[in-house]
């Protein structure tokens, strides 16, 4: 969206009329606080109920004692621009009533929300939706969340997450599109342009917060926060690209990350939000920090307190400050004192202001109604959705002997108490989710009539369960709270009590089915090596339990592939596909780059996801013209039924002026192939999406020295020798 010349005459017209302390309002946005019964702050509450001095049961009863706290006085005086959780029609109407009917010049309000994959039909977490590698789906299930959230009065999502995200160990893997900076790109921009829809001001539009700008997933450790460290070319090539990609979709919003890159927190970072963004990119939209994160500066040691963080990140251009109040404290002060020209603040009042023309709030600025919202959840169709996403998010890791699909006759022993967890299918990060809306496997599997019985974590009942059922089916892996923000891990195997039953399970004689439900990559080598099947299964929403039975009983042929690379352990972390080479590649030899007590190759590698049909691939071809390459190779459905294969394409160059990946997706192609069908499948690389930086940071798009690889995951290809 370019610049609207009648939008900004507005804008010019308003900024005239507000007196100072009614623009930096405008640059406030407010969580609800909860005042309750209860003396602790609620992330106080919060953190007790992690570490377990109060039980979920207390927590949830102090909470219903609670009320929330809108600060409506500040309202009224127009010292609050914009809500973050408000997620229903009644508050968010009532409150935009005060700002519209009460305040001096009565500028609406801008609702933002985590509306993070669905908002009450919940959809897979985003890494099992970016494992169908559709962006057909990606933008299909983004509009339905947008509908959804609009009519409960959202206004913007602080979505997509396109952090690329190499270390499993991350807790947020879960919420962006995995390893690669291509896929996260293209996922980012099919929900973008899924939230926004044609026009931003229609009612069920929303605008996308495109976050967290940026490399908030190259943590290092994979803690949680921590400091990026990272060369400028690695930035530019393995991170950056995918928040552009977004931008160019037409995002309107942006959200610098928590994190520092290379000693500079992204909050105070003006090389990134002025020139990047803004000069390079072209964004004109709005920039709105993580929560308390312009106050955090004081914490990262590079704002002596609040008011210079507030000083510091209008600077660097961060127009709203998310619930860290350090404008609300310190702007006035700062302008009056000549610290901060009133210039620089309208420029970020204007930023805010144009958001809220473009959603059409001056003329409409109730979107929705109670009414409308009463019809606009968990739709026949919306739920017809979330089904197709789950089952195309589900990824086959091992089938052995063809033991998958069942047999409708077949007599399944369930174990894993998370096989009759419904709510465990939501993942972390649905704010807007009633866990109840959701199918457990359990469920999923009688839905289909299926001849199960349930054992839960019970190991003494494994003889009785092998000698009736035909085979095991064990649900294993990690809780919804075990990924998410602040939900790193330093140990991403199974627990130890899930490895025993495993263990147990597998010493049975009877066929073992693992399905993992988890929200990161895990390692787990002793699941691949002892089950006769495993299944990825994440956390995939509303309509899980009916997806699984689905692929389990055939009637869903699985497509997914996996998006991140699975490690063997723990302590090969970071591991991906597209690692650089050293002078000594992990080999037989002792002086290699490798581990002594660990293999160097992941258990299952990026792009990896089995089918129920085989598919073959011959004659590789890459054709090099002006404008770019023409890669062509042939695939062939060799099974009995027909289904889907996602065709990747990769390459690698062997003689750069800095050492390149040893493998790069450069497109992927996802294709319906009927038994026996063979197929031409095409790739027409542009020469400019091939490139790379020097150690100038000029982009080189030499086509020289390049070799193209085309198959079924990143590690299992035909690859053209010499071009
Ligand atoms: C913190 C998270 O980092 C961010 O992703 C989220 O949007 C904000 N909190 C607001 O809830």
């Amino acid at each position: 969206m370019g610049k609207n010349e009648e939008i900004e005459k507005k804008i010019g017209e308003l900024l005239e009329k507000m007196t100072p302390e009614e623009k930096i309002g405008q640059l406030r946005q407010c969580g609800p606080s909860l005042v309750g019964a209860f003396e602790v702050s609620f992330e106080e509450l919060l953190d007790m109920m992690f570490d377990g001095r109060i039980s979920k049961e207390e927590f949830d009863r102090l909470m219903g004692t609670a009320k929330q706290d809108f600060r409506e006085d500040d309202l009224r005086a127009g010292r609050i621009g914009s809500y973050n959780g408000i997620g229903d029609a009644k508050t968010a109407n009532r409150l935009q009533k005060i700002a519209v009917e009460e305040t001096r010049l009565g500028i609406p309000l801008l609702f933002g929300y985590d509306v993070i994959h669905g908002f009450r039909t919940v959809t897979p977490v985003p890494l099992a939706e970016s494992c169908a590698w559709d962006d057909d789906l990606w933008e299909r299930t983004a509009r339905l969340a947008a509908e959804e959230a609009t009519a409960a009065g959202v206004h913007m999502t602080f979505a997509p997450m396109v952090d690329v995200a190499k270390d499993a160990r991350w807790g947020r893997v879960s919420e962006g599109a995995g390893e690669d900076v291509l896929l996260n790109g293209n996922y980012g921009a099919a929900k973008v342009k899924g939230f926004q829809g044609e026009e931003l001001s229609k009612p069920d539009a929303m605008a996308a917060c495109v976050k967290h700008f940026a490399a908030y997933g190259a943590a290092e450790a994979g803690r949680d926060y921590n400091r990026v460290d990272l060369s400028k070319q690695r930035l530019y090539e393995e991170y950056l690209p995918s928040y552009k990609a977004c931008i160019d979709a037409g995002a309107r919003a942006v959200m610098p990350a928590f994190n520092d890159i290379n000693g500079v927190p992204c909050s105070v970072n003006g090389e990134l939000l002025r020139k990047v963004l803004r000069k390079d990119w072209g964004f004109d939209g709005m920039t709105v920090s993580d929560a308390n994160a312009i106050a955090e500066c004081v914490a990262h040691g590079i704002a002596r307190d609040k008011r210079d963080a507030a000083k510091q990140a209008i600077h660097a251009g961060m127009d709203m400050d998310m619930t860290s109040d350090s404008y609300h404290e310190e702007l006035l002060s700062l302008v009056e004192d000549g610290e901060v020209y009133e210039a620089v603040l309208d420029e970020a009042v204007a930023d805010v202001l144009r958001i809220k023309f473009e959603l059409g709030l001056f003329e409409h600025p109730y979107k929705t109604s109670e009414e409308r919202e009463k019809e606009a959840f968990l739709t026949p169709e919306a739920r017809k959705l979330a089904l197709e996403a789950a089952e195309k998010s589900i990824v086959l890791l091992k089938n052995e002997k063809g033991i998958l699909p069942l047999r409708k006759e077949t007599k399944i022993a369930v174990f894993g108490a998370m096989a009759d967890d419904a709510g465990e299918n939501t993942g972390a990060w649905a704010v807007g989710a009633h866990p109840g809306d959701c199918v457990s496997l359990l469920e999923g599997l009688k839905n289909k009539g299926a001849d199960v019985q349930f054992y839960g974590e019970e190991k003494e009942q494994i003889p009785k369960a092998a000698e009736t059922a035909d085979v095991l089916l064990a649900v294993l892996g990690e809780h919804k709270e075990e990924s998410g923000e602040a939900a790193s891990r330093a140990y991403i195997g199974l627990p130890k009590e899930q490895i025993l039953l495993f263990e147990a399970l597998a010493a049975a004689k009877k066929p073992v089915i693992v399905l993992l439900m988890n929200g990161r990559p895990l390692a787990v080598p002793e699941i691949d090596e002892k089950a006769s099947a495993v299944i990825e299964g994440w956390q995939l929403g509303v309509e899980a339990g009916n997806a699984y039975a689905r692929v389990l009983f055939g009637e869903v042929n699985p497509s997914g592939k996996l998006t991140v690379t699975f490690p063997y352990s723990s302590g090969q972390c970071p591991v991906y596909y597209a690692h650089t080479n050293t002078g000594r590649p992990g080999g037989k030899s002792k002086f290699t780059s490798k581990y002594l007590d660990t293999p160097l190759t992941p258990v299952y590698p990026f792009g990896f996801g089995l089918s129920y049909t085989k598919f073959s691939y011959q004659d590789l071809s890459a054709v090099k013209t002006e404008e770019g390459v023409t890669v062509k190779v042939s695939v062939k459905n060799e099974g009995e039924i027909s289904g889907e294969e996602i065709v990747q394409c990769y390459y690698r160059r062997k003689a750069a002026k800095r050492v390149g990946p040893v493998k790069k997706l450069a497109a992927y192609q996802k294709i319906f192939l009927k038994s026996g069908e063979r197929r031409e499948v095409v790739f027409e690389l542009k020469r400019e999406e091939l490139g790379y930086y020097d150690m100038d940071m000029n982009y080189v798009t030499d086509l020289e020295d390049m070799v193209f690889y085309a198959g079924t995951n990143s590690e299992d290809t035909l690859g053209t020798v010499n071009n």
